[in-house]
């Protein structure tokens, strides 16, 4: 049988068609627009996901044999706040995952209610771009919307309700709103209550391997499946990249060079760093993982390209870069403020120690590796744990790019394991229809049978020790900047 993955992302709905054993048969890529009606906010219409996904599926589906189609999934980008009136119309556009807006609601919760409650409640404290916060700001500045909300849910449960009418999440996406108990995989009650959320505008939290129903009879027809087609619940991008790349038992790490960029490290046992500087979230294999999440990874190497420099020849400008571990041009990947681990919505992107000499091909280098940089900002607070990483899985956009690997590689001095397959949440959440199609006995047994390693990246010594002394240096810029980003608001 076959297999349905769909990777709503921030910038397309990504989505991928896989047979049983994990052979990937097409791929197809449906973009959206996003909208940042204001400096630092980010809106998208879920309408948009909806369209594009089904003709998306319609595509896929162009020239392969339908009836072998057995269950649909996700992974989804997290946090975005979707809310539906009583007649499940959507009220007003979804505030993204990178959405800055809530940088005062986000405050009143660490602050007034205090960070030891919230992570009593949730295992987490604020970020600007949780959901929580973003359900505060609704109610604060937008009094007539938030009096219709009927019910509530993330990105890619918008999708799942709109293909099978069940109105569902799944426990690593969940763990993410900022009003769920991560330890005990359920709703919390009490933060519920604190942040004016009704319990019937809930959905039903399922694992990520889960069957939660079967596609609508209208649109099976539309689409030309079979009505028994399971939609399995799914998982927020990261967990679903983690089974995508097989980063699944105790320990193992993967890096996502998407739009954001995050350390993803899977934990048999629920865990809590001391200052909530990772995110501690469910595992879509069932168990917990720990995050670190930048919020402009590959975003900002695009920012720099497209707009900036206007070229779509990355590869090509790529090849001008022969300093590595030379460059003495820094860059904060701050593009839309930052989230691990420094918490700060005020934070911009700053390029600074440029000299006359500076050529194109160093600043082009310093994004890179200032996006490299800040991922080891966030495995530094794993190590600071006692959590020893030494080697990685990557994928995501970014990952397509060789020199990128390797700086990551040397910057965080791992190794780095490249993948047959870089589409981790769209792979990650076709082996979570498959599994609960019961292809596979568990998420474990069947990234253990699809995932292939194709090549390891080995750090290189001398150059790790170039990039060890740049990352101290570069670890010096946003604390003297801080209170510059803070009075340019
Ligand atoms: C994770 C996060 C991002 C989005 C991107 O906490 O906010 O990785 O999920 O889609």
């Amino acid at each position: 049988m076959n297999y349905i993955g769909i990777d709503l992302g921030t910038s397309a709905a990504k989505l991928l068609l896989m047979q049983a054993d994990g052979k990937i048969l097409k791929i197809v890529n449906r973009e959206y627009p996003i909208s940042f009606p204001k400096p630092g906010w980010s809106e998208q219409n879920p309408e948009d996901w909806y369209w594009e996904t089904i003709t998306g599926i319609k595509e896929l589906l162009l020239e392969s044999d339908k009836s072998q189609i057995a269950g649909i999934s996700f992974g989804g980008q997290m946090h975005g706040l979707v809310v539906l009136d009583q007649n499940d119309q959507v009220i007003r556009p979804a505030i993204l995952w990178n959405d800055g807006r809530t940088a005062e609601e986000s405050e009143y919760l660490n602050q007034k209610i205090g960070k030891e409650v919230l992570s009593k409640y949730t295992a987490n404290i604020s970020f600007a771009g949780f959901t929580a916060p973003k359900v505060l700001w609704m109610k604060k500045n937008e009094p007539d919307l938030y009096a219709k909300i009927h019910k509530l849910m993330l990105p890619k449960d918008y999708l799942a309700y709109r293909l099978c009418g069940v109105h569902c999440t799944d426990v690593s996406d969940a763990s993410g709103t900022l009003f769920f108990d991560v330890k005990n995989r359920c709703w919390s009650q009490e933060m519920c209550e604190i942040c004016g959320i009704q319990k019937q505008w809930l959905p039903k939290v399922y694992e990520s391997y889960e069957a939660v129903g079967t596609v609508k009879p209208e649109l099976a027809l539309e689409l030309g499946i079979s009505e028994k087609v399971i939609i399995a619940a799914g998982a927020g991008d990261n967990a679903a990249a983690a089974v995508g790349t097989g980063t699944v038992g105790d320990g193992s790490c993967n890096i996502s060079l998407g739009t954001s960029g995050t350390v993803f490290i899977s934990s048999d046992k629920f865990g809590v760093d001391q200052h909530n500087a990772l995110h501690s979230f469910d595992h879509a294999d069932g168990s917990y993982h720990l995050m670190g999440c930048m919020l402009s990874a590959a975003s900002c190497n695009k920012w720099w390209m497209d707009e900036i420099i206007g070229t779509q020849e990355y590869a090509k400008e790529q090849e001008q870069i022969s300093k590595l571990g030379k460059n003495h041009v820094y860059f904060l990947p701050y593009l839309m403020g930052e989230r691990s681990p420094h918490n700060d919505p005020n934070a911009r992107g700053t390029f600074i120690g440029l000299t006359m000499d500076t050529k194109r091909a160093d600043m082009t280098q310093a994004v890179l590796e200032g996006v490299a940089f800040a991922l080891r900002d966030s495995l530094e607070v794993a190590r600071a744990l006692g959590i020893e990483i030494t080697r990685t899985k990557i994928c995501g956009g970014g990952a397509k790019s060789p020199l990128w690997r390797k700086i990551v590689a040397n910057v965080l001095n791992i190794k780095v394991d490249v993948l047959e397959n870089e589409e981790g949440p769209g792979l990650g959440g076709a082996i979570l229809a498959a599994v609960a199609c019961k292809e596979y006995a568990s998420v474990a047994e069947a990234a253990e049978a699809i995932v292939k390693v194709k090549e390891t990246i080995e750090p290189d010594p001398a150059l790790a020790d170039l990039y060890e002394k740049r990352y101290q240096q570069f670890k010096q810029i946003y604390p003297a900047c801080r209170e510059i980003f803070e009075k340019l608001q």
